[in-house]
């Protein structure tokens, strides 16, 4: 555990079978304060990591400690940890305030104390004026809000949401995802967010956890996974991808299948650990090449398959001999005629090599 942690996973698995691990060895150091996502597709484990956290599922193997202490066999309700989930799950007979007053009438907290926070709480998810109204009397932001008053009216160590705006529609879900923000802000509470949206782990992360088949592929700030992903399945699960399926050469460049000759930096080189690799180069990083233009580029001819026109940005999708190619051009650029062959290239810096999926 570093001097900074403040909630540690330690080389965590979990079996539900026996057989196959849901988790395996999943390690993270979370400070005090901090926003960490959990990215990964159905079934990678994000959920089971999140329910051992809670204490609702034991680890088969490993620790988890908070603020020092081992919490790993803490039964939930021992544990100071707030949980909102995708579905809501508010007590359908009870109105707004008994269910935020929940947690609080379950640590047996005096009355007035328990009018006092539900209040304060309200205040802050803007839900005061409906205090009095059943879950089913809410739009679903408003219950969503109800949860995430629950999930802090105790004053959680730490504060769970597994995808907990999955059943939103995309205006109000960005709006949350503010409106999370600001009290994330606002209160300090370290909190752990489920996702398999790419651009909500973005937008609201300190740092995003990459999980794939139970593991943990990458950790690290937004962008640094987005410029530097560890691994293939990163690169594509995380922003727009071209990958060039290839080998180093023995004068150091790169030789890539379909386009040959690829110039790139000496770090990347460094990072070669197989014989056959990827080189992955974003499609904003991309290029069109005006004849004669100099080239300090990596470039080759491809065929223009199809465009979209998105006003501030014009996608190409373009190809050559089983090379599939998506490039992004800022501004109001030309756009090229389907069928048309295009000069494309992209600077060595542009280039990451990435391990194929083992
Ligand atoms: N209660 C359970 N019993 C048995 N297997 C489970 C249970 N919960 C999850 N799993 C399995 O564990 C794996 C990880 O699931 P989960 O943690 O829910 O992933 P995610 O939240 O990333 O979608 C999946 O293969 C899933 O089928
Ligand atoms: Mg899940």
């Amino acid at each position: 555990m570093t001097r900074t942690s403040y909630l540690t996973l330690d080389n965590i698995y979990k079996s539900y079978d026996g057989l196959t691990n849901a988790v395996e060895d999943v390690s993270i150091d979370i400070r005090k304060g901090e926003f960490i996502s959990f990215l990964g597709p159905s079934g990678s484990g994000k959920t089971t990591t999140l329910m051992m956290i809670a204490g609702f599922e034991e680890p088969s193997h490993g620790g988890i400690m908070l603020a020092g202490n081992d919490l790993t066999r803490t039964k939930p309700w021992r544990r100071n940890i707030g949980m909102v989930f995708q579905n809501y799950a508010l007590f359908p007979h009870l109105n707004v305030i008994a269910n935020v007053g929940f947690p609080l009438k379950m640590r047996k907290r005096p009355p007035a104390e328990i009018a006092e926070r539900v209040k304060r709480t309200l205040d802050m998810v803007g839900l005061s004026s409906f205090a009095h109204r059943l879950p089913r009397e809410l739009s679903g932001g408003q219950q969503q809000r109800v949860a995430l008053a629950r999930g802090l009216v105790f004053d959680p160590d730490v504060l769970l949401l597994d995808e907990p705006l999955g059943a939103l529609d995309k205006n109000l879900r960005e709006h949350m995802q503010f409106e999370i923000k600001r009290i994330h802000q606002e209160l300090g509470v370290t909190m752990i967010y489920v996702t398999h949206d790419q651009t909500e782990a973005m937008s609201m992360s300190d740092r995003v956890a990459v999980f794939n088949k139970g593991r943990i592929e990458h950790l690290a700030d937004p962008l640094e996974i987005y410029r530097y992903p560890s691994t293939k399945f990163v690169g594509e699960f995380l922003g727009d991808s071209n990958f060039f399926t290839g080998g180093l050469a023995a004068d150091g460049t790169f030789s890539a299948d379909t386009i040959g000759t690829v110039r790139i930096t000496p770090a990347e080189r460094a990072r070669v650990i197989a014989s056959r690799i990827e080189l992955l180069v974003r499609p904003e990083q991309l290029q069109l090449i005006e004849p004669g233009q100099k080239d300090e580029f990596n470039s080759f001819d491809a065929t223009v398959r199809s465009t979209v026109n998105y006003g501030d940005s014009l996608l190409i999708m373009a190809g050559l001999a089983g090379q599939a190619l998506r490039l992004r051009v800022r501004g109001e650029s030309q756009v090229p005629a389907v069928g048309s062959t295009i000069r494309i290239g992209f600077r060595p810096e542009a280039g990451r090599i990435v391990p194929a999926h083992p």
